[in-house]
Formats: C-alpha cells, structure tokens, sequence
C-alpha cells in the first residue's frame, strides 16, 4: 500500500500522498492541500518543494552523485564528448554512430548566425557584459528564425539551431568586445575546437589548436550540461510554463545564471582570489570575514544547495585544473591561492559545522583562464555549458502531462483594506 502522511489542522485530519521516484527520493503530493484544508505551503527559495517529476538528472547532495539519465558525470566526463552528452539529455538516450553523425551535421548546418544580428553587437556599449548581451541576443533569435515550434521536427531543428549559434555568438561577441574581426565557424572542426579557433584566431595570428585543450573544454562543457531544479533551469522551466517560445525561455535562463550565486560565481572565484593575491596572498582575513555572521561576504566557490559533501564536478574541476597547469607548463599564482583556501576551510570548524565544501566555480576559472578565456566570458562558458540541460528540461516541461503555469502564491503581509486618500489630504 502507497505511503500518506497525516496533517492535523483544526478538527480535520488531512491525508496526503506520499509519491516516490526511481531512486528512492520521497515527497507529500500538496496539489490538494489548498482546496482540501484552505492552507498552501511557505516554503522560501524552494528549498523544500519539488515543483515536476524529471527524468533527466539525479543528484544525491548527501553523497556527491550527479547522473544525466542515469549515466555517474565522472563517466561522461572520461568516455564522452560534450556534443554526445547533449544528444543524451535532449533525447534520453545515447546515439549511436549514425545519429550522432546526423547530429553533428546539423550543428555544423546551422552554426552561422544571420548577418543581420551584427548590427546589434556592433551597437551594445563597449563595456556591456556579455551575459547581457548573450541574453538578449537569444531572445532576438526568435525574430530571425520565427519558424513555427509545433512540429516535432521544427522542435529539433530550433533546439539544434539554439546549441549551435549559441557558441557562435558568444565567441563573436568575445571579438567585438576586442574590436576584432569575427572568425567564422569550420565545417572541419569539432564543435569545442571550433569554439576555440572563432575566440581567438587571427588574420595575423593564426590560432594552434591544443588536443588537451579542446577535451578541457569538452569536459568542462559535460560537468555543466544539467543540474536538474536549479535557479536558471527553473527559471526556464517557469518561463516556458506560459508555453512562451524557446528561445525567451532560455534567454531568461541565461539572465538568471548571470548572478554571482549562480553561474555568475566562476567570475566571482577568481575576483576573490585576485584580490586576496593582491592583497598580499594572506587567506585568514578573508576566511575570518566568510566566518563573521554580520560580514555579508562569502567565499565564492563554496557551498552549495544540495550539494552537503564535495561536488562531484569540483572533483574533476581541480584535476583537471592540474593536469593543464602541468601540460602547458604554466603556473597560475591563483592555483596556489585556491589550494590553499581550500586547505583550510575543509579543516576550519565553521565550513565543517555549515558543510560548505568547493562547488564546480571554486576551480573552474582556474581551467578557463588556462585556456585563455577572459573573465567577463566565464559565465557566458558556463552557459553554453547549461544550455543542453535548459533545452531539456524544457522539452521535458512541454510534454509533461501534469504540465501547469507555473503559479506560486504567497502569505500577503501588507496594510489590510484602507481608504484611498485625496493628493490634497495627505
Ligand atoms: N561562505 C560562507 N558562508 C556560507 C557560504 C559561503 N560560501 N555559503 C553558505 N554559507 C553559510 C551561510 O552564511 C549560512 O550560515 P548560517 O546558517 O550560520 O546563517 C549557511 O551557510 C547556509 O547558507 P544559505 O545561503 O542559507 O544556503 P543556501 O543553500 O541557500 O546557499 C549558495 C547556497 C550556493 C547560494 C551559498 O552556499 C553561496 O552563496 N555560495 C557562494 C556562491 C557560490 O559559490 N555559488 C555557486 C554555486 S554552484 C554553481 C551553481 O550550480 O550555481
């Protein structure tokens, strides 16, 4: 017999589903609750509250366990290509050889952007972050391929579209922002490695493209394709909810990533241990401030909501992270900072007693400064990263059969009914 859980309000006993997914996860079914008891549930940041079944990403944050569709990161991360692992969670499945081929062919058919779409980067302020831009770029997307989404076949072809222009626009507006020429896309090169050659190849200098770095990259882009209900994917998910078109759907997703407790930490990493660097490279000032309850500051790249015990993906980060340093035989001052911050806080009581251990960000800035992306691009890296999962949470929304607009209520704590005053009167 199915599980309930007994709520007791007043003179009545409430009885509410238990539901259970495949790895045992448990929740209360509430969907009745307000029309039964006249009570909903208060529940800030979500903390507590699914808001879907899902069938993509399993994360167990009391033991480090992070799946796309059942298959460990640390696998995908070893066996697999960031391209492969978008067509894992988009379809549910991996392709085999001819789907992937296919797959691939269409990333390369739809990688340029229209021409058109210059004029707007030419235009955004030089200083624009180009998260912003990014954001807005995609909403834009919707003007210049307004094909109809109700096919299935026009489904994937703009979610094919989405993953493939993204990464041109991203490394274009990299080189506007340097007043540079743009670099086309290459039928002959992979999708990393073409997103490389378009960042930093030049007429005058042509770009050697690194093995080791473009399967960085590729690693880099897989521990951040999906991470089920987090803030941009539920931004997505809430979005797409008034069954608004993809692209809005995901450049409101690409706006919320931009925040430095999201996706914006990796900018906010390596802009703390700059300046502890500059600071003199003393870490306890800055540890002692992350400690004192009326200091607002935290140490960026630590911590994490679900994650009680060390994030899986910041495992292969910070290998990953020496492995390069060691290939291109070069050294970061910043490495040596974040090994040491890391060091300390796992042994200090106050990181201990909050279980705040390093996040993906803590050592990701590290590998992308190693491969010459600069700062203001790492959300955006990030980005391009998520956008796999966005499209498929997204999808997985459209076709949900308990799909609702999404509707959350609140407790209302303001002025009770009054009186409306003339100007004169006040
Ligand atoms: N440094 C110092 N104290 C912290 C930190 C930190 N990085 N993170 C949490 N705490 C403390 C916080 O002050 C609070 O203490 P107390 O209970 O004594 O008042 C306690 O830990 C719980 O914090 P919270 O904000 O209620 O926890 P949360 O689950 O809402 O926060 C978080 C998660 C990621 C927003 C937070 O850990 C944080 O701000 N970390 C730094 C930013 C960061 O690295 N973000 C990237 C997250 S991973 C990438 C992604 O998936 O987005």
């Amino acid at each position: 017999m199915s599980e309930t859980v007994k709520i007791i309000y007043g003179s009545k006993t409430y009885e509410l589903p238990v539901v259970v997914g495949t790895e045992g996860e448990k929740a209360i079914d509430i969907s009745a609750l307000r029309k039964e008891s006249g009570l909903i549930a208060l529940d800030y940041g979500y903390a507590n509250t699914g808001s879907c079944y899902s069938e993509i990403t399993f994360m167990d944050g009391e033991k480090g366990v992070l799946r796309y569709r059942g298959i460990p990161v640390e696998q995908l991360a070893e066996h697999s290509t960031f391209i492969e692992t978008a067509y894992l969670l988009i379809n549910g499945r991996l392709p085999n050889r001819i789907q992937l081929n296919r797959f691939s062919v269409l990333l390369n058919d739809n990688s340029l952007v229209h021409e058109d779409m210059r004029v707007f980067y030419e235009k955004y302020p030089r200083a624009s972050h180009p998260m912003g831009i990014l954001s807005s770029m995609v909403n834009a997307l919707r003007s210049f391929y307004p094909e109809l989404q109700s096919a299935e076949e026009e489904i994937n072809l703009t979610m094919t579209r989405l993953l493939s222009k993204v990464r041109t626009m991203a490394a274009i507006s990299y080189k506007i922002s340097r007043g540079h020429k743009m670099v086309y896309p290459r039928p002959d090169l992979t999708y990393c490695a073409n997103f490389l050659n378009m960042m930093f190849d030049t007429p005058v200098k042509p770009y050697p493209l690194d093995d080791e770095l473009v399967e960085a990259l590729n690693v880099f882009w897989i521990l951040h394709a999906d991470h089920e209900q987090n803030c941009s994917t539920a931004a997505v998910r809430i979005v797409g909810s008034g069954r608004v078109n993809l692209y809005a759907a995901i450049s409101a997703g690409i706006a919320a990533l931009w925040g430095p407790l999201h996706g914006g930490a990796n900018q906010a990493v390596v802009e703390m241990l700059t300046n502890i660097k500059n600071n003199g490279g003393d870490i306890k000032p800055f540890i002692a401030r992350a400690r004192d309850k009326n200091d607002p500051f935290r140490l960026m790249g630590f911590g994490h909501r679900v994650y009680k015990t060390f994030d899986p993906r910041a495992k292969i980060m910070k290998q990953m992270c020496h492995r390069i340093l060691d290939k291109l035989n070069l050294s970061d001052p910043l490495m040596d900072i974040a090994m040491e911050l890391e060091a300390v806080a796992l042994k200090d009581e106050y990181f201990i007693d909050h279980n705040l251990y390093p996040n993906v960000d803590f050592y990701s800035g590290i590998v992308l400064r190693a491969m010459g992306i600069p700062t203001s691009m790492f959300t955006v890296m990030f980005a391009i990263g998520r956008l796999p999962g966005w499209i498929a949470q997204w999808k997985e929304s459209m076709d949900d059969p308990y799909w609702k607009l999404c509707r959350p209520r609140q407790i209302y704590t303001g002025h009770t009914e009054m009186d409306y005053i003339p100007l004169d009167e006040r």
